[in-house]
């Protein structure tokens, strides 16, 4: 055999230089902050010695602005393919050291085709990103490779599932592709995402505001919704995505990956029967309900910070993966509003995006009154949960385990918006509003002309509560197919959703539908 020792010499100088991306000096820049390098990251992601890279000699143009004399292979991102507990994945870290891990041309062409390859595969597609926005020295260049970006964000978007993690700042340009994927996590101290930094906005509107106020992981956790996880390190981070992975499909036209279920399937739990207070205005934790009925520690929640009157997130039940929603009476009685509203009709089209049947538990007093909701839009945001239900073609159930008042019974997966099955417990209240407003508006005059409004009052009232503080007239009229006793959700769950696994429904064939946004 020939071997050609200058020609592997050469290449292996290469393939060593662009290990150390920007130099050891920004490396420990790196570290001081902090922060692990994009090649540390790749390596505590992946299952080991699974990577395989491309485009490491791939350096920017030198006839940009002041970048002659320099040279980086790599030109700030490390891409390629790789395998998270044996899932393959296409990934891209972007290297802080290089430029600030700014967005260039060469970038894009790196990024574009990892995830090009990832789509025809059917491969997910994972973004770790740290970075300063749009290459300055390039100039249109490097915002037309964001527009590169977006639309392979856009055409894979529902196709195969896209999780950023911000993993340093995400400034101008860089915000707008996690912003387009499936799933954002942040990482506490380290993560900042914002369009344009404080020193921009001082000029512009004269406001004083530090990155963390700004952009840091809890405003987008917790104020805005763009994020969807927080982790407190780096490593939290990483298991995040795994454990999130690990509830999605490689792409759309598979299902998610059952486990060998762990649980029994017959296990009833007695203190389900007593979890809603007899006291109707008395609240409780939805949570706890959703622990009790799904495999055992199976509840990954997503946006746990984020309108905390609604909970969503993905559960196992007998190994299944199935995505739960639900109002949460303990934080603002679990009504629903425009933030709470958003939440539920994302996480609504994720789930039917990638095949992963829906449950939802419903307590919920209506949609909030208010002018601030009114004037911001709760009508507009309201219409995304019945947009989202009704055109969710995966098996979905209802459970009314209290109140479904007024718009909440419709919106909250009910059967006339092609929910498959719908349970109550003995506890639900399903009207169309609650008593006091109802007699209020029926029998204003009569208790303007009553000799003793306070007895005629109760006395409506109580026939009021008597017809529908209970399921029992949404039985009889066949809205609600069964009612169960709390105790026995989960056997009836995971019965349902066998009986469904097969379901077939589409949609009538359109460009695409115009959900109000
Ligand atoms: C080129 C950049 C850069 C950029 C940072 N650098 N951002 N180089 N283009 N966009 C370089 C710095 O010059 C520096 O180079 C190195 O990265 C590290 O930056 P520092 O500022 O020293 O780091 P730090 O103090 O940690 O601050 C990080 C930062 C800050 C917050 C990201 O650099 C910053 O504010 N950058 C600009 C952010 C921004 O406004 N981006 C918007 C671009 S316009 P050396 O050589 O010293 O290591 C855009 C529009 C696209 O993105 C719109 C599409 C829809």
């Amino acid at each position: 055999m020939n071997s050609h020792p200058t020609e592997l010499t050469e290449l292996r100088d290469m393939r060593a230089q662009a290990l150390t991306g920007g130099g050891q000096e920004r490396i420990e820049a790196q570290h001081a902050k902090g922060k692990l390098t994009a090649r540390e990251r790749l390596a505590a992601l992946l299952d080991e010695g699974t990577f395989q890279e491309i485009g490491a000699l791939a350096t920017h143009n030198v006839n940009d602005f002041d970048m002659a004399d320099k040279k980086y292979p790599g030109d700030g991102v490390v891409a390629g393919f790789g395998k998270i507990r044996g899932r393959k994945v296409a990934i891209y870290a972007q290297d802080f050291t290089v430029l600030g891990g700014s967005f260039s041309e060469v970038q894009s062409h790196k990024i574009c085709r990892v995830m090009d390859v990832a789509v025809d595969s059917g491969i997910p597609i994972i973004a770790l990103i740290d970075s300063g926005g749009a290459r300055i020295q390039e100039g249109v260049r490097s915002l037309a490779a964001y527009g590169e970006l977006f639309t392979r964000n856009v055409m894979a978007s529902g196709v195969v599932p896209q999780i950023a993690v911000i993993l340093g700042p995400s400034a101008g340009g860089a915000v707008y592709s996690p912003a387009l994927m499936d799933f954002v996590i942040m990482v506490r101290k380290i993560s900042h995402m914002f369009i344009t930094g404080p020193d921009v906005i001082k000029t512009v509107t004269g406001e004083d505001v530090t990155f963390r106020d700004l952009g840091g992981t809890l405003v987008h956790n917790a104020k805005s919704g763009v994020a969807h996880l927080l982790a407190d390190d780096e490593q939290q981070a990483f298991l995040q995505v795994k454990q999130l992975l690990s509830y999605l499909p490689p792409n759309n036209a598979e299902d998610p990956r059952r486990v060998e279920p762990y649980d029994d399937p017959q296990r009833m739990d007695d203190q389900l029967n007593y979890l809603a207070p007899e006291d109707s205005t008395q609240p409780y934790d939805m949570r706890q309900a959703i622990d009790r009925i799904v495999d055992r520690d199976s509840f990954f929640e997503i946006q746990p910070y984020y309108a905390r009157n609604a909970l969503v997130g993905f559960c196992r039940l007998d190994g299944y993966v199935t995505g739960i929603v639900a109002n949460q009476p303990n934080y603002l009685a679990g009504v629903l509003d425009i933030d709470s509203s958003d939440k539920i009709a994302r996480f609504v089209r994720i789930c039917d995006a990638y095949n992963i049947p829906l449950v939802t538990l419903v307590d919920c007093p209506g949609y909030l009154p208010g002018v601030t909701q009114e004037h911001y839009g709760i009508i507009r945001h309201g219409a995304k949960v019945i947009y989202a239900y009704c055109e969710a073609t995966v098996p979905k159930i209802s459970i009314v385990t209290r109140k479904a008042i007024g718009g909440a019974y419709i919106a909250m997966s009910s059967k006339q918006m092609r929910s498959d099955l719908a349970f109550a417990w003995p506890t639900a209240q399903i009207a169309v509003m609650g008593p006091d407003g109802a007699v209020n508006i029926l029998y204003r005059r009569q208790l303007a002309e009553a000799a003793d409004p306070a007895a005629l009052r109760a006395e409506i009232t109580a026939q009021y509560q008597s017809t529908f503080m209970s399921p029992y007239a949404a039985a009889d009229m066949g809205q609600i197919d069964e009612v169960i006793e709390p105790r026995e959700t989960r056997t009836r769950l995971i019965a349902a959703l066998d009986v469904l696994r097969g379901k077939v429904s589409s949609n009538p064939p359109k460009k695409h539908g115009l959900m109000p946004v």
